[in-house]
């Protein structure tokens, strides 16, 4: 039985339907709205606004829950690698061997790029951020790769080029940006030991890939791998409903991503600790810096929009960094410094009352730098993991019978109605030019 909202507004009440999803979450259905009053919704951020319907990921912000296609991503940390959820989140299922096999075979057959794109590298300057290389490189894939989106192979083809090619133009950018040899990936690679290996291996010195930075990683591009209706996923699904190829939609996806505020803060988080730890800053001003309301500071790798409680994907982080640091036998004062930052924090009463609570980027800078992947190409790794979700986002809205173009309105506060003035008539500027 449909649940109905009742709204009364200029002297008009009306009826609004429900919506319901699978796990309990209710929406109210405000389509009707401006055409039944005349009234519109007003709602910064969208943080009390449904975009979409989506079968893809379900978080409960709550209860810190994250599930995949309804599998827990405790259990896909655990048992699976980053291809396999990528395969979850693109189709839905998880695949069976023969068909993750033939998977591999063919992200191993995409991963080259088209030889005339390294020399769109060589025109950067050295210093480019690699986020602004990524993007571009993405974009500039649909002059080489015509996207085949006319049906579902066409569309899983290109999912897998894309997944594929993007390890080759992240690490590209990282070589060219350090004037080192490119490295090619091996057909005997899986494709988190191919990403080290294109990172890392040089003709004098071959690098050797260490199984547990291949377990680490492959976690942390799972825990990575799509987040519901975030920053960069509303602007891939907003790009996507113009009809734009999506190449093009998932390089505006890497742009957004690299702001500071969304996948940008892992490399803040690690500029943060460095800063503390080269300065000998104390841990308590630090947090007491983020409580001024004067100070525009605030403790990356903390909060979040969704998560009112510790993100699950933090708790699973922190834990393999101590792993990872153990094995490796590397002593990181930063993360003793994260680990102080966040007992002081948890335990104070402003980001109790915010609840504030480590978020994936917290722990995940600290992991990385054990890798040895330099702290500028942080985010690159966050794109290469959120990369799956995106295509699958794409796919969704595109095929969703209920999506339109994105066309937000607007409450509007300028001026009034007001004439043009001609140049002569208009107020003499008090200094001559
Ligand atoms: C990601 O959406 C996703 O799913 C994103 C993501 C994903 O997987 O795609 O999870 C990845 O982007 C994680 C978030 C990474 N960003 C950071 O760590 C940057 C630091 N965090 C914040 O700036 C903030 O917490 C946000 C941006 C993450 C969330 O901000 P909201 O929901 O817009 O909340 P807000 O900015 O309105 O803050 C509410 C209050 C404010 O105080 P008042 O102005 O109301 O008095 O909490 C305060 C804020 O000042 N606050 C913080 C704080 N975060 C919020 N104060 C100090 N330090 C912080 N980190």
């Amino acid at each position: 039985m449909t649940e109905y909202a009742t709204l009364t507004v200029n002297g008009k009440t009306i009826e609004l339907p429900v919506t319901e999803g699978k796990e309990g979450e209710k929406g109210i259905d405000i389509r009707r709205l401006r055409q039944e009053t005349g009234y519109i919704t007003f709602d910064p951020g969208f943080a009390n606004t449904g975009s979409c319907k989506s079968t893809i990921t379900y978080m409960d912000g709550e209860k810190g829950i994250l599930r995949y296609r309804g599998i827990p991503i405790e259990e896909l940390a655990e048992h699976s690698s980053f291809v396999e959820t990528s395969y979850l989140l693109i189709n839905g299922e998880l695949p069976t061997r023969q068909k993750l096999n033939r998977t591999s075979v063919q992200l191993n057959d995409h991963s080259l790029i088209h030889e005339d794109m390294q020399n769109f590298y060589q025109n950067f300057p050295r210093a480019s951020h690699p986020m602004g290389i990524l993007s571009a490189m993405i974009n500039a894939l649909r002059s080489f790769y015509p996207e085949l989106m006319t049906t579902d192979e066409g569309y899983e083809q290109t999912a897998l080029r894309l997944l594929s090619k993007v390890r080759t133009m992240a690490t590209m950018a990282y070589k060219i940006s350090r004037g080192h040899k490119v490295e090619y990936p091996r057909p005997d690679y899986t494709y988190c030991a191919n990403f080290l290996h294109m990172m890392f291996n040089t003709p004098v010195k071959p690098y050797i890939v260490r199984k547990e930075l291949v377990k680490a990683l492959n976690v942390f591009w799972i825990l990575h791998a799509d987040h519901e209706q975030n920053c960069s996923t509303s602007v891939v699904r907003s790009v996507g409903s113009a009809r734009t190829n999506i190449y093009a939609s998932i390089s505006a996806g890497v742009s957004a991503l690299w702001g500071d505020l969304h996948g940008g803060a892992n490399q803040a988080v690690v500029q943060m600790l460095t800063e503390i730890y080269e300065q000998g800053l104390s841990v308590e001003k630090v947090v007491a810096r983020a409580k001024d309301k004067k100070d525009p500071f605030r403790l990356m790798g903390f909060g979040h929009r969704v998560y009112k409680t510790y993100d699950p994907r933090a708790k699973i982080l922190k834990k393999y960094v101590h792993e990872v640091l153990d094995k490796l036998n590397i002593d990181d004062p930063l993360l003793d410094i994260a680990l102080e930052l966040e007992e002081i924090a948890i335990n104070d009463e402003y980001f109790q009352k915010y609840n504030l609570y480590p978020n994936v980027d917290f722990y995940s800078g600290i992991l990385l730098k054990a890798m040895q992947i330099p702290t500028n190409m942080f985010t690159v790794m966050f794109a290469i993991g959120r990369l799956p979700g995106w295509i699958a986002q794409w796919r969704e809205n595109l095929i969703d019978p209920e999506q339109r173009l994105v066309r937000p309105r607007q409450i509007y506060t300028g001026y009034n109605h007001r004439p043009y003035i001609p140049i002569d008539e208009r107020v003499k500027d008090s200094e001559q030019w």
